[in-house]
């Protein structure tokens, strides 16, 4: 493979030494009802943007905040998330981080997802394993909901009939405990690394969860889409966890369809 992995950190790095500089003295701007954005975001998709381009020109690149995607039919594409975990960054709430991904027909092949404030980079490439600032990261031993650390992520406003906030009640009702960080990226950074034990999204973005899906999957995860059926980068909602039982009891409980 070529040096993608190594475009994927330093853009991600990048990426997130925008975040730092510009903490405490963006704008906030509106794209839609508890969707916020900051010049944070634009800075940092600058960054990434510039370092793809310059490593791989003929490559395309699809990124949050692009206001020109550029799409030219490449089997290479960039899926850029310049600043995950915006509404946190607006009140200066760790976690968030920058999600910088690589795929070739879909497949994800190269990651990294880097977060300024622990200073911790998880990078990974097909078949390599999963990395923590270097150090190789692995899923939990966790085998059931009742005893699992779970997360969700949810958009902005979801309406609380929806088919996904029914699942999130069944789920509450079964696992072990719940969290919401606010940043889909870390979640499944989290997963990779031990630290949560399930995951999942319906509403979701590739840019969101391409990198950490890589993660999970070479950390030893189990990824599908929330009804089981395989993950779709171009459909990106899915259902995550560190094991084959525990992914079925997800999977069962969430009832999606
Ligand atoms: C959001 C975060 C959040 C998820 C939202 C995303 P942003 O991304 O990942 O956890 O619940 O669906 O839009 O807006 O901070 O890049
Ligand atoms: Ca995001
Ligand atoms: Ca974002």
């Amino acid at each position: 493979m070529r040096d993608y992995l190594k475009t994927c950190e330093r853009a991600a790095r990048a990426g997130g030494e925008q975040l730092v500089q510009w903490r405490g003295r963006f704008q906030v701007h509106s794209k839609g009802p508890s969707d916020w954005v900051t010049e944070a975001d634009f800075a940092s998709q600058d960054a990434i943007r510039k370092i793809v381009e310059a490593d791989f020109p003929d490559h395309d690149f699809l990124g949050e905040e692009d206001t020109e995607i550029r799409q030219t039919g490449s089997r290479f594409v960039w899926h850029v998330d310049p600043l995950d975990g915006t509404t946190n960054y607006v009140h200066g709430a760790p976690p968030y981080c920058v999600s910088v991904a690589l795929a070739e027909e879909g497949e994800v092949i190269a990651a990294a997802v880097y977060d300024p404030v622990l200073d911790e980079c998880f990078t990974a490439e097909r078949g390599q394993g999963a990395r923590l600032n270097g150090e190789p990261i692995a899923v939990s031993n966790a085998t059931n909901l009742e005893n699992s650390l779970v997360t969700a992520s949810f958009p902005p406003l979801v309406d609380p009939k929806s088919e996904e906030i029914q699942a999130f009640l069944r789920i509450l009702q079964s696992a072990g405990s719940m969290r919401r960080t606010g940043s889909a990226a870390l979640n499944l950074c989290y997963v990779a690394a031990g630290r949560f034990d399930a995951f999942w999204a319906v509403t979701i973005k590739s840019w969101d969860v391409a990198a950490g899906v890589l993660l999970v999957r070479e950390a030893g995860g189990i990824v599908t889409a929330p009804s089981g059926s395989s993950f779709v980068l171009d459909q990106p909602k899915f259902a995550c966890a560190a094991s084959e039982k525990l992914h079925r009891e997800l999977i069962s409980g969430l009832a999606l369809s």
